[in-house]
């Protein structure tokens, strides 16, 4: 089906709304399973009230629009309901903020595969849309993973999950969603930086080439990629400046300038790391034809978390540990973060 100028004109507002200079994305969708995880480690109990308590903690953080332009929630975020408003998705809106939400359904082993994992929630996600479209969101994201060994990531799961994250776009244009498409190669691993050099040009290749066959509209997604870094446990050391000459070599490779916006998630690197990682890149800003921003959970929580503890009386210093790091990933979008920001 050819878009309708309606439905092109939505996409277009919603991809303007998010693609502002010097403004980035927070994931705030971790799964009930993921943010158990991060609270249990903290010893905060995890139950629909904390997690709601903690995300409205973070929205209302004072000046967060300066810094965020578009949040993505978790389905439960959609359907909870705030102490100074209606719903999540109404909060955000009037701070001027873009709603989005997490649709995919979480990962699951490829058969015939190294226990290399896909990702589900295709069957029945024109009906989801629909639905998360009346409660006001504008934007969506799915995320597929690649994990890097010796034998992997293999050819089955490269193209498997290219052709889901294709699949899924084209959905949501048809639909009115700016998809946003996340192709995640895991930083776990001891790999060299030329081996995840290699591995993000094949990946982002093969997703274009799907993209392309699924008659996905470039100029109406959002990319989500991982910063070209090596394994966690590479035990040779990299400057951001040869994380940052990396990454963009790869995008310059593989992404069309047709793509309005990239915006990276930070994939377990430290929050201050992600931000140097970041800021680098702006070093290229003058030939980038993309606008390159961020899209982070771990990186822009962590601290924020950590000084919560799940007690009302950390609000105000969780909040102001947050607005640090969403204050400096914006500078690190324009190129004007230094590391004695930090302190
Ligand atoms: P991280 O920034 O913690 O990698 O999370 C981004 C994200 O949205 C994962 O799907």
């Amino acid at each position: 089906m050819i878009a309708s100028s309606a439905i092109t004109n939505e996409l277009e507002k919603t991809v303007a709304s998010i693609a502002r200079p010097g403004k980035g994305i927070l994931a705030a969708d971790e799964s009930t399973g993921t943010i158990s995880k991060r609270f249990n480690a903290l010893k905060i109990p995890c139950t629909e009230e904390s997690r709601k308590a903690y995300r409205e903690l973070l929205f209302t953080s004072p000046g967060i629009e300066q810094y965020i332009s578009g949040i993505i929630l978790f389905e439960e975020t959609l359907y909870q309901k705030p102490e100074i408003a209606n719903t999540f998705p109404e909060l955000l809106l009037e701070k001027g903020i873009i709603p989005g939400v997490k649709v995919d359904k979480g990962l699951i082993n490829i058969a015939n595969s190294q226990s290399e994992k896909t990702t589900q929630g295709l069957d029945g996600l024109a009906e989801r849309l629909e639905t998360y479209k009346r409660s006001s969101t504008k934007f969506v994201k799915w995320r597929e993973v690649f994990s890097i060994s010796d034998l992997t990531p293999s050819r089955l799961a490269i193209q498997t999950n290219a052709e889901n994250l294709a699949r899924y776009a084209a959905i949501c244009q048809e639909i009115g969603l700016v998809p946003i498409i996340e192709p995640e190669v895991l930083i776990d691993g001891n790999h060299t930086l030329i081996k995840s050099f290699e591995i993000c040009e094949e990946v982002l290749h093969q997703v274009f080439h799907r993209l392309h066959l699924h008659k996905v509209v470039l100029e109406h997604i959002i990319l989500k990629p991982s910063m070209v870094t090596p394994g966690k446990t590479c035990l040779s050391k990299t400057s951001p400046k040869e994380i940052a000459e990396a990454t963009i070599q790869v995008l310059c490779r593989t992404v069309p300038c047709a793509v309005p916006s990239i915006n990276f998630l930070s994939g377990g690197q430290s929050p201050e790391d992600a931000t140097q990682n970041l800021n680098s890149m702006h070093r290229f800003r003058n030939v980038l034809p993309w606008n390159v921003s961020f899209s982070f959970s771990r990186a822009l929580q962590e601290p924020c978390m950590k000084a919560w503890l799940g007690k009302t009386q950390n609000i105000l210093t969780a909040q102001d540990a947050f607005i640090k790091r969403a204050k400096l990933n914006s500078l690190a979008c324009l190129g004007e973060y230094d590391s004695t920001l930090e302190s």
